[in-house]
């Protein structure tokens, strides 16, 4: 076992369910995996370059100021924050530490002030022992947004101090972490968060050229394999990818194949129609659900527990 590995066991058990350690090699996605992004994955190429140079250079005191490596991914749901980053700590080989603040956060506020310091201090204590290293604070939003506002107004103000205090402390320690957060909800991240982030990027939503690109990854990587094939084209799907990011894409090729694969057993290959698809989609979106229905056309006669769409398509 490599000692990243070790260090991995040992974290994930102190971890619990707050975060979770990726070693590179066990990180399925590469770059190429994701379309697109040449923007996003130019940028934060540069931040994993700059981190490797840091790692090169830190007992030589290179740089006359203290550089700190932060950025914060800002972005809808499934436009591939994570997974970028996964896929460069892979290429970079870089192991990544995700933190899941929302879970972190959830319990009590003054317990989640103690996990961030440790975490921060184990943190501190690897990298130094091991090197390089993502620490990666998922939905960072959650530890210091609105959502926090049902605890008592003073509380949330210390888990945020305390927060920036802490990421503070690991920016000036001239370590070779890099602190990236991400989040969904940048209007509601404290400002003095935002601040402590030195570099900002975002991921938007996929327009019509890059669905199609999405669509194409996904309809050739069927195509190509063994067991299933696909008979239409991207062009023939795109509209009802309406307001889908790439990960509701993927999603709804993984219904089609599971769908086709339970419906069509026996025959040489499973094949994926435009219905299959559309079906797929439909159900990522959640257009068969009676809420979604209802927030439409508030006149609907579907009945609350009507999920006859199921009937003729169970997985
Ligand atoms: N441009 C893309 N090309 C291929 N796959 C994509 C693309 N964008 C997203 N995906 C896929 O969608 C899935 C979800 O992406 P990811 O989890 O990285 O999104 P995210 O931005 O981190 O979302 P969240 O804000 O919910 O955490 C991944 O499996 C990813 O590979
Ligand atoms: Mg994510």
């Amino acid at each position: 076992m490599s000692n990243w590995n070790i260090i991995k066991s040992e974290m994930e058990k102190y971890l619990e369910r707050y975060g979770e350690i990726y070693i590179p090699d066990t990180i399925e996605k590469s770059v190429d995996d994701l379309i697109g992004l040449e923007k996003e994955k130019k940028f934060l190429d540069s931040f994993f370059m700059a981190l490797k140079d840091y790692e090169k250079n830190k007992d030589q005191n290179l740089f006359p100021i203290n550089v700190k490596l932060s950025a914060l991914l800002i972005g809808p749901p499934g436009t591939g924050k994570t997974t970028l980053t996964l896929a460069l700590a892979k290429k970079y080989q870089i192991p990544v530490l995700v933190v899941f603040s929302n879970t972190l956060i959830a319990s009590l506020l003054g317990e989640s002030l103690n996990r961030i310091r440790n975490l921060i201090r184990q943190s501190e204590k690897y990298s130094k022992e091991q090197g390089v290293m993502i620490l990666f604070f998922d939905e960072i939003d959650a530890i210091s947004s609105e959502r926090a506002s049902q605890h008592e107004v003073g509380e949330i103000k210390r888990t945020v101090v305390s927060f920036l205090q802490e990421l503070d402390f690991l920016l000036e320690k001239k370590l070779p972490i890099g602190i990236i957060g991400a989040t969904n909800h940048p209007e509601q991240l404290d400002r003095a968060v935002w601040r402590r982030f030195t570099y900002k990027l975002e991921f938007s939503m996929p327009d019509t050229q890059l669905k199609l690109e999405i669509l194409r990854y996904f309809i050739n990587k069927i195509k190509k394999s063994k067991n299933f094939s696909i008979n239409f084209e991207p062009e023939s799907v795109i509209e009802l990818t309406e307001g889908c990011t790439g990960a509701d894409i993927e999603r709804a090729f993984e219904i089609a194949l599971l769908y086709s694969y339970r419906n069509q057993k026996g025959s040489s290959k499973n094949q994926i129609t435009v219905d299959i698809f559309t079906e797929s989609i439909s159900l990522v979106k959640g257009e068969n659900f009676n809420y979604y229905q209802s927030s439409k056309n508030k006149n609907t006669n579907k009945k609350n527990d009507d999920y006859s769409y199921l009937d003729n398509f169970s997985l």
